[in-house]
């Protein structure tokens, strides 16, 4: 992906904005694709495990939802592979300049990402088919393993801006920062792991397109105690993070803008943990949906809120941007006019042709014919390539001695070209004369 940074130009500011909605929207279903991905396999051959062991088809028939309910929507797992390109370009954009080839650290992601899905449905698909239970343990530790590669990978670009001093020094194909802010980030997606996959487990059983039908009544009683528990127990450890957060980085908690954000993101948990213990205290799983819209909300907030820290972390990053982008519009205009007068090159050759196919009846460079030789009637044109065009497109009477010259009805653009044609050879005329 090393191309991605040599064909991104400079963005211009309304540029930046889209990069920086493209990051947004992108980086939220990625993140959602990958915890559900991860935490539906984990917990998937979790339950697989215990119903083997403790000999309970019960939990061996749980362990088996859990990861057919991540394949359940056809198709679903590309969603895991625009996501990574989309980032790459947007990132490009906004690094442009700064010396970090940033769209490289998306090509691991995206294998990661590939590798960890692929193995993730071949676990699902080894449910089926064999009974081999270590076999199966470690098809899913493998797909958790790499997509847990592919959500580190993700979270090391997503806090590179938080570490200008240092881009210089970042070598290989994920951003290791080794920074305790990677560290904690990376604990934050696991038990946002949590909450993803227990809101997914009440949305799955309960409220799509009605739910698990097989369901009955046992199943959906620890179903809703297990999603709801889960979702609930990652969402009241996440303000931690975001405390965390901000007591590191205090230039992001001093823009106003990222204050709001992150106090409306302890809103929104603060809301989803309300809802998730009304579905555990009243048994009533109707609430799943609305759990899920939250969950997705808190998500686009966390987002919103990194965007907010990575434009106050790098402003000269930003600034720098916007000088880049005005001497890009300049050397755009410049090529332009280097093209125009590359036009001329052709007019002149065009030129060429008009006037050995119109003119030459009448006139030759340096013999009277039925028109005066053009190196008598030039001079005064010289410098005056309008006027001549004039004369082209309209002859007038001049000289008595000759008669008068028709209008050849030439077209504005064939007569500068003619014009041109003829100016310029003169000019070559009159320097050959020189020389002789
Ligand atoms: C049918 C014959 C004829 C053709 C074809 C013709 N010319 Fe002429 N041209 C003349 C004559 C005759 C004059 C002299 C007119 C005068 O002095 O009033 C003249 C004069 C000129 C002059 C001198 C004007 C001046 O200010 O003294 C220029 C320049 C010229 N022609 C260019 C062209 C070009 C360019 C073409 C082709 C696109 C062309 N001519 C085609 C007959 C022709």
């Amino acid at each position: 992906m090393e191309i991605i940074d040599k064909i991104i130009f400079p963005p211009r500011h309304d540029h930046i904005l889209v990069s920086d909605a493209i990051i947004i929207a992108i980086t939220v279903i990625y993140f959602i694709y990958l915890s559900f991905l991860t935490g539906a396999t984990l917990f998937s051959a979790g339950f697989i495990y215990r119903g083997r062991t403790e000999e309970n088809p019960f939990y061996t028939r749980f362990g088996k939802d859990l990861i057919r309910m991540a394949y359940s929507v056809k198709g679903a797992i590309l969603l895991g592979l625009l996501p990574p390109l989309a980032l790459a370009l947007a990132y490009a954009q906004i690094f442009y300049g700064s010396g970090l080839e940033v769209a490289r650290f998306f090509q691991p992601m995206l294998i990661f990402t590939l590798i960890g899905a692929g193995l993730s449905l071949f676990y699902c698909k080894l449910l089926e088919k064999t009974h081999y239970l270590i076999f199966q343990i470690l098809v899913a530790v493998a797909a958790v393993f790499f997509l847990f590669l592919a959500a580190y990978g993700l979270i090391s670009v997503n806090i590179l801006s938080f570490f200008p001093e240092k881009w210089m020094v970042i070598k290989g194909s994920i951003p290791h920062i080794f920074d305790a802010t990677q560290f904690v980030r990376l604990l934050h997606f696991m038990v946002f792991t949590l909450t993803v996959t227990g809101v997914s487990v009440l949305f799955f059983t309960f409220n799509l397109s009605g739910g698990n039908v097989d369901a009955d009544e046992q199943y959906r009683d620890y179903a809703l105690k297990f999603g709801a528990g889960l979702a609930l127990a990652g969402t009241l450890l996440q303000p931690l993070f975001i405390l965390w957060t901000y007591k590191a980085f205090p230039t992001i908690a001093e823009s106003l803008q990222g204050y709001y954000v992150a106090a409306g993101l302890m809103a929104v948990l603060y809301v989803l943990s309300v809802v998730l213990y009304l579905v555990l205290a009243n048994k009533n799983p109707r609430l799943g949906s609305l759990a899920y819209v939250l969950m997705v909300l808190a998500t686009l907030v966390l987002v919103v809120d990194d965007t907010i820290a990575r434009r106050t972390g790098v402003k000269e990053q930003y600034l720098y941007l916007q000088d880049e982008a005005a001497k890009f519009e300049e050397k755009l205009a410049l090529e332009r006019e280097e093209l125009k007068s590359a036009g001329g090159e052709i007019s002149v050759a065009r030129g060429e042709q008009i006037y050995n196919a119109r003119c030459t009846s009448c006139h030759q460079f340096d013999k009277r014919v039925v028109g005066p030789p053009h190196v008598e009637v030039l001079p005064k044109y010289v410098g005056k390539p309008d006027e001549l065009v004039k004369f082209i497109l309209n002859p007038v009477k001049v000289n008595p001695d000759y008669p008068p010259m028709p209008n050849l009805g030439l077209s504005q653009q064939d007569a500068e070209a003619v014009a041109k044609y003829l100016l310029d050879r003169y000019q070559k005329y009159q320097a050959q004369q020189g020389k002789q």
